[in-house]
């Protein structure tokens, strides 16, 4: 058994929770895509519609949400219900605190009501908010009446991202300034977005960690909000790829915060063959792609100053540990045991029962990883969702691994060896877990099917000079047997032939101004026969009247006198019938600057590469030596950096990424590295 094929994710629960309370702060209307449809973000969404938004389903996962604003909200009529979130109870409460004249009494369900909520209402207490423990413990549910506060001074010495959120969306429903110290950082989710919705939210580094600075009067705006899909969610896909062989699993589109993603980087140190692909920022949050094959992992002690970081994965990075090889340990992780449960008892308890050693500390546990271990036995989760998952695919690595040759069973005869309670919980957090499981898991069949299509594909790779597209659309259409066009020579071909042209007419006044204002030249260029032919081993060649054009396209003398051609609409429009007539008759893979973006739009896969202009200068060096042999680095790298102007400022068909496009920054990889990465897209898209 495997895991193959490509995965998306609900929406980031920390993000979707933000979001939704965002989105209520700003006067006028913000949509929300790829929010987290699950129990717990739901019932942050309806506290916002409680408190006075109107909020609207779009279609699947994405609402508009319309706000009266600050000064618009109103008291909720019936109890908030935070449901089982720690989270939305805690943001909430700092909400309201800060509200003048709003009151809400919050609540939660039976293990909600267990969690310690002091940490945040303490605080907030200080700083003038009001609450009312309607219970006798210091737990939900509780009255909290918003108050004007005034300016507030306050260091969060807990490193709680949940507390540091309570304070500032205090401040914000206050209108009032704010300084906060964090000596131990925490996550940094809220002040990211905030910074995405228009708040002028300052972070200075500070000898122990940060000092964050809001002035008063600080106004939220109306934004729309695309949710990177759940980083935490996707950890438990990341370790079963990881266990399982055979596997190679695209997880796509996930939030990649410094504060979240670390455990892909424990993974990485375990062993684990990961490829991080980061793509465009969102909602003020980084956000990529991970590809993870199957890994031998190895043992690995958890270094203290990354578990705050990795706090919500240690349990699936304990099963990764328990089929490592050699040690797994970790310490320094007391908050564990005040999650939805005490996940360090639960985790420890579970692993005994099934049969693995696992040692308990009061702040950690420690056991010893067999990459062959049996696993078989009842797993009692108390209510926790992410002890589910983590055991759901400590289910499948136990299966596989008694279905190995030794035990005797034929393949595809899995049995369970783990009997898993609780499933319901999972639909808490992350209701489709099960779905996508299925789906990965399933008969992968003919992974390659992409390249036996009938009908002629397209694949396109843009990207600036210097980036590596013409060798990597080599390579790549090599591997799925297409041909491959180098959209950059029919733009050398015509400056080439037009050049000559220019000279041999001998008109007046310069170059540029000739591709466009003389008439004779134009007519030339626009009547001048340029087609494609492609020889069996996919190479591209260009004929003009007949005739091929070859080491006359990459002479040094054409690229300076390209800029006009390339910008001149009348021959973008010929090159673009020229390739794509091409396409009607072959499958390719087209690079060049627009290929996404005018030329192939509907191309089945776009990726764009990118690299630092500095590293495309060393590529470029010795190519520009050749022309002039005292030439610095430096110029170079100013060279490219003008073309890059160039070919970005073009009106007309511009270095631009299409919506859709794939990015791979190549700065670190090799062309070799860069082509298996588009091939693994490729794979993962056609299971
Ligand atoms: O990729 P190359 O260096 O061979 O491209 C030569 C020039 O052609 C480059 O300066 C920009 C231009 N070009 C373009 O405008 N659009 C394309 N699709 C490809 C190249």
């Amino acid at each position: 058994m495997s895991m193959r094929g490509t995965l998306t994710f609900p929406g980031d629960k920390s993000l979707s929770h933000r979001a939704a309370i965002l989105a209520t702060l700003a006067r006028g209307t913000s949509t929300i895509s790829n929010f987290l449809d699950a129990g717990d973000t739901m019932n942050t969404l309806k506290a916002m519609q409680a408190l006075g938004a109107k909020v609207t389903a779009l279609g699947e996962r994405s609402f508009r949400i319309e706000s009266p604003g600050l000064a618009g909200l109103k008291s909720p009529t019936t109890v908030i219900d935070c449901g089982n979130s720690g989270t939305g109870s805690r943001l909430i409460m700092g909400l309201i605190a800060g509200l003048d004249g709003i009151t809400a009494v919050i609540d939660g369900d039976a293990s909600l009501r267990k969690r310690p909520m002091r940490r945040v209402i303490g605080p907030l207490e200080k700083l003038g908010a009001k609450f009312e423990w309607l219970s006798d413990t210091d737990c939900l549910p509780v009255r909290v009446t918003g108050t004007k506060l005034p300016p507030i001074a306050f260091t969060e010495t807990l490193g709680s991202a949940q507390v540091k959120s309570a304070v500032i969306l205090a401040a914000l429903a206050s209108q009032t300034s704010l300084t906060l110290d964090e000596p131990h950082p925490s996550r940094d989710h809220t002040e990211n977005m905030l910074r995405f919705a228009g708040i002028d939210i300052k972070k200075e580094k500070t000898a122990e960690g940060f000092r964050i600075l809001l002035g008063p009067g600080s106004v939220v705006q109306p934004r729309d909000y695309k949710i990177w899909g759940d980083v935490s969610s996707a950890a438990f896909f990341a370790v079963g790829a990881c266990l399982l062989p055979d596997s190679e699993l695209l997880l796509r589109g996930i939030l990649l915060n410094p504060y979240r993603d670390r455990y892909l980087y424990t993974l990485k140190q375990m062993g684990a063959d990961i490829e991080i692909l980061p793509q465009r920022d969102e909602c003020g949050e980084k956000g990529g792609d991970v590809l993870v094959r199957s890994s031998r992992l190895r043992g690995i002690e958890l270094p203290k100053e990354s578990i705050p970081s990795l706090i919500d994965e240690i349990p699936v990075l304990t099963i990764a540990g328990a089929f490592a090889e050699g040690r797994f340990a970790y310490r320094n992780a007391k908050e564990l045991r005040v999650k939805e449960s005490d996940r360090i008892a639960i985790m420890a308890q579970n692993l005994q029962r099934v049969g693995v050693a696992a040692k308990e500390y009061d702040d950690g546990m420690e056991l010893e990883g067999n990459p062959t271990r049996k696993m078989a036995g009842k797993i009692e989760p108390h209510m926790d969702h992410r002890i589910v998952m983590s055991f759901e695919i400590a289910n499948l690595v136990a299966a596989e691994l008694s279905s190995s040759k030794s035990s005797g069973q034929p393949p595809g005869t899995l049995t369970a060896p783990l009997i898993i309670e609780g499933k319901e919980w999972v639909e808490t957090s992350f209701p489709s877990f099960y779905d996508k499981l299925k789906s990965v898991l399933a008969n992968h069949g003919d992974s390659n099917g992409f390249h036996k299509e009938k009908t002629p594909q397209v694949i396109t790779i843009d990207g600036p000079a210097g980036s590596g597209k013409s060798t990597v659309a080599y390579m790549l259409a090599r591997a799925l047997g297409y041909s491959q066009i180098d959209s950059g020579a029919l733009y050398r071909a015509y400056t080439y032939c037009g050049y000559r042209e220019f000279q041999r007419l001998g008109s007046p006044g310069d170059w540029a101004s000739a591709v466009t204002e003389n008439a004779a030249l134009s007519a030339y260029l626009s009547e001048l026969k340029i087609a494609l032919r492609f020889s069996e081993d996919g190479r591209q060649h260009v004929l003009v009247e007949g005739k091929e054009l070859t080491h006359e396209l990459r002479s040094p003398e054409i690229a300076p006198l390209i800029k006009p051609v390339a910008d001149a609409r009348y021959v973008r429009e010929r090159v673009r019938e020229v390739l794509a007539h091409a396409s009607t008759n072959y499958s390719l893979v087209a690079d060049g600057r627009d290929m996404g973006t005018e030329v192939f739009t509907h191309a089945r896969f776009k990726f764009f590469l990118t690299a630092d202009s500095r590293t495309r200068a060393e590529r470029r060096l010795a190519e520009f030596r050749a022309k002039s042999p005292s030439i610095t680095l430096d110029e170079v790298q100013q060279q490219i950096e003008d073309r890059d102007r160039d070919d970005m400022s073009r009106e007309y068909g511009g270095l631009r990424p299409a919506a859709e496009a794939i990015f791979i920054d190549t700065s670190s990889h090799t062309q070799e590295q860069v082509a298996h990465i588009m091939l693994a897209y490729i794979r993962c898209a056609a299971v």
